[in-house]
C-alpha cells in the first residue's frame, strides 16, 4: 500500500467503526454546488486540505443519485448514467479507490451506479455531488449513521469541493489547521434568499484538458501570483458571507465575480500558463460586462472549465433570458420554506 493511501486509511479509520456490518444496498442523493469564493490550493494534497475557505451555492436537484449494491463475485461493477464503465477508466478506478477507503475489506464488491441529474449539454461534470452521493450511500450500506460533518471530511478526500455538497443553500468550507483535517469541513449558512438565481451558460461542454486537481496544482507550484492567493481568496469568502447575511446582491456579485477572475489570473500566469476559458467564455463576459454598465444585476464566476455561471436575482431573470436564451437557470431555494 502506498504512503498516501495509507493516510486516508487512517483518517477513515478515525471516523468509522473498526468493524463495519455486512453492507446493504444503498442510495443517496446530493446537489451539485457552484463556489462563489472558491478552493484553489491545497495545504495538504493526500487530504485535500485547503489553502483557503470557500462558500458555494448548492443547485438544487442538478446533482447526483448513486446506488451501491453488495455484489458475489470477483469484480466490483461501476455504471454511469446506464453505462457500464471499464473499471480502469479514470471515472470507475476513483471511485472504487474511495470505496475501498471506506469498507477495508478487498473481499466485499460493490456495483456502484452513478446517475447525473445534470443535463450533459450543460457541461458541468461533477465531482462534488458525486463523490457526497457515493460518501452518504457508503455510510447508508454500513449501515452508519454519520453526521453532515463527518460525511463532509469522508468526501473532502475523495474530491475537496464535495465537502460542500451535503446540504442546500449557502455552504461553507472552513479551510481548518490541524494536520489530521478533522476541523477541515463544511457548514450550512442558515440564510434562506427565495429569489437568488445561478444561471449556467453551456460554452464547451467536453470533458476538460486539465483535471481541477491537475490544474490546482500545476498554479500553486508554478504560478508566480499564487502567493497572493489564500489571504486574498480567505477575505473574498468572509465579505461574502456578510454580503449572503445582509442580501446585499451587488457586494455578493462584485466580490464572486472579482474572486473567480482572480483565481483565473494565478492559472495563466503559471508556467506554462493554463487557460480554462475559451475565446466564447470571455464574449459572454464582454456581454455581461457591457450588460451591466447599461443596468443589469447579473455577476459572473467561472470554475476549471470553459463554462460560465452568472449570479442575479429573480427580478433580473428576463433580461438575462434576453441576453443568452441559451441559460439553464436553476433557483436554488425553490423548495425551502
Ligand atoms: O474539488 P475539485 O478537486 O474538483 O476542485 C474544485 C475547484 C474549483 O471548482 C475550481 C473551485 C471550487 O471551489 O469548487
Amino acid at each position: 500500500m502506498d504512503e498516501a493511501t495509507k493516510v486516508r486509511r487512517a483518517c477513515f479509520a478515525q471516523l468509522l467503526p473498526s468493524a463495519l456490518p455486512d453492507p446493504k444496498p444503498a442510495e443517496a442523493y446530493a446537489p451539485s454546488n457552484i463556489a462563489l469564493s472558491k478552493y484553489w490550493g491545497k495545504r495538504n494534497a493526500t487530504l485535500n486540505l485547503p489553502l483557503n475557505s470557500s462558500l458555494s451555492i448548492s443547485l438544487a436537484e442538478w446533482g447526483t443519485t448513486t446506488k451501491v449494491t453488495p455484489i458475489d463475485g470477483n469484480q466490483d461493477e461501476v455504471v454511469f448514467n446506464g453505462t457500464e464503465l471499464d473499471n480502469h477508466s479514470p471515472f470507475a478506478s476513483k471511485m472504487l479507490y474511495f470505496t475501498s477507503l471506506f469498507h477495508r475489506d478487498e473481499n466485499i464488491r460493490f456495483r456502484i451506479e452513478t446517475v447525473n441529474s445534470i443535463p450533459t449539454a450543460a457541461g458541468l461534470a461533477s465531482s462534488a455531488s458525486g463523490f457526497a452521493a457515493l460518501t452518504q450511500a457508503m455510510a447508508k450500506a454500513f449501515h452508519l449513521d454519520l453526521s453532515n460533518k463527518t460525511l463532509s471530511i469522508l468526501a473532502r478526500i475523495g474530491s475537496g469541493s464535495a465537502s460542500r455538497s451535503f446540504w442546500h443553500g449557502f455552504v461553507r468550507w472552513n479551510k481548518g489547521i490541524r494536520l489530521d483535517g478533522t476541523d477541515s469541513y463544511a457548514e450550512p449558512i442558515s440564510t434562506t434568499w427565495k429569489d437568488f438565481r445561478i444561471a449556467i451558460l453551456p460554452i464547451d461542454v467536453r470533458p476538460k484538458s486539465q483535471s481541477s486537481r491537475d490544474g490546482m496544482n500545476h498554479t500553486s507550484d508554478t504560478s508566480p501570483l499564487f502567493s497572493a492567493w489564500p489571504a486574498n481568496a480567505e477575505a473574498d469568502c468572509a465579505t461574502i458571507e456578510q454580503a449572503i447575511t445582509a442580501h446585499d446582491i451587488e457586494k455578493l456579485g462584485e466580490t464572486a465575480e472579482a474572486n473567480a477572475l482572480a483565481m483565473h489570473a494565478t492559472m495563466m500566469a503559471a508556467r506554462p500558463s493554463l487557460c480554462y476559458l475559451k475565446p466564447e467564455s470571455w464574449i459572454a463576459l464582454e456581454t455581461i460586462w457591457e450588460a451591466r454598465a447599461k443596468g443589469l444585476q447579473a455577476y459572473a464566476t467561472m470554475d476549471a472549465g470553459a463554462n460560465v455561471k452568472l449570479i442575479f436575482l429573480e427580478n433580473q431573470e428576463t433580461a438575462v433570458k434576453e441576453l443568452f436564451p441559451q441559460a439553464n437557470i436553476i433557483c436554488p431555494f425553490a423548495h425551502s420554506a
